[in-house]
């Protein structure tokens, strides 16, 4: 598999009117031709930004940023942003976790769908856009995409606008697609279905997706390999079976810990403490204060150590090898 995202030493500051705020701090991730990836971690830990960065959606002003991110030997970070614009919207898409409010309520689906194939393929004739929606629409399950074309948003379920935005997200082929949340907003039942055909049609054109979840469950049967974050690092890397059957960070078995299991009637733990405030974190392991191991050397910087296709930021691993 080739690798296709690279991000290496990714840091993030954002100048707010209480000073900087350093978001994100050496965060490395990658992503293979093909391959999904979960990211995953507590509110506030980075993932979206992380997201938004490979994307180019971040105000220039306001951020400062450095390290790099790769995408086919580009370096996103370095590039004229007229190339990452064409980029975003054909190479890389992304769907969030409320269709409802990623559409627009003002124009009918075949309007915006439209915008969005204009942006792969100016070429189309109108017939032949209108020919591809419909194939696109049918290819996510929705049985009669004409009425679902001449809707607004809001006269369609949650269910259905979230088809529609996998839809929309995929009619380029993409190579990466960033699923930031998908259908949070929904019920579990038919954010299951709408998963599942996301990642059917994934796998069918070859997409590789970074699925970004709260929810491990989901995580578990979707992602070939899970990235944990926390306080805007990956504290562990590991396909995903592995990162189940073993977690090695204290962070991630806490996280672990944390899943209500239907077998048992007792509540699970929650973590002790709150996610540090990120403008205060300084060297050393973020989740320190909070973990049960902690010890003196934990206020050192972390080295990151790898093994088999693992890795993890934990002196107690490094110590145990
Ligand atoms: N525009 C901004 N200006 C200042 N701080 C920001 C901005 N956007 C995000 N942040 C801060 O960056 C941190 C990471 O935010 P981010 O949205 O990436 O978290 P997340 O992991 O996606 O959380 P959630 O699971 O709640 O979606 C947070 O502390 C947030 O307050
Ligand atoms: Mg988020």
């Amino acid at each position: 598999m080739h690798e296709l995202l690279h991000i290496s030493n990714l840091n993030l500051t954002f100048e707010t009117h209480d000073g900087p705020v350093h978001v994100l701090h050496g965060v490395d991730l990658s992503v293979g031709a093909g391959e999904r990836v979960a990211l995953v971690g507590e509110s506030g830990s980075g993932k979206s930004v992380t997201a938004r960065a490979i994307m180019g959606l971040l105000p220039d002003r306001r951020v400062r940023i450095a390290g790099r991110i790769g995408f086919e030997g580009a370096d996103i970070l370095r590039e004229p942003p007229a190339r990452t614009k064409a980029r975003r919207g054909r190479d890389i898409t992304m769907i969030f976790q409320d269709p409802m409010a990623a559409l627009n309520p003002v124009f009918k689906i075949r309007q915006q769908f439209t915008a969005v194939l204009d942006r792969v393929d100016r070429r189309l004739t109108g017939q032949e856009a209108e020919e591809h929606m419909r194939a696109a629409l049918r290819d996510v399950s929705i049985v009669d995409p004409g009425r679902v074309l001449d809707s607004y948003s809001f006269q369609l379920s949650g269910g259905l606008n979230q088809r529609v935005m996998i839809a929309m997200a995929l009619a380029s082929r993409p190579k990466l697609l960033i699923a930031d949340e998908p259908g949070t907003a929904l019920d579990v039942t038919v954010q299951q279905q709408t998963l599942n055909i996301m990642g059917n049609l994934s796998q069918a054109y070859g997409t590789a997706i970074l699925f970004i979840s709260h929810n491990l469950g989901v995580v578990r049967k979707f992602a070939d390999r899970v990235c944990v974050m926390y306080a805007g690092r990956i504290v562990e890397s590991a396909p995903t079976d592995a990162l189940f059957a073993d977690p090695r960070h204290p962070y991630t078995r806490a996280l672990l810990a944390s899943v209500p299991r239907l077998s048992s009637d007792r509540l699970p733990e929650p973590i002790e403490g709150s996610v540090p405030d990120l403008s205060k974190l300084a060297e050393g392991c973020p989740f320190r204060p909070r973990c049960q191991l902690s010890r003196p050397e934990c206020d050192a910087p972390v080295p990151m150590r790898r093994d088999a296709g693992r890795s993890v930021a934990c002196i107690h691993e490094a110590s145990a090898a």
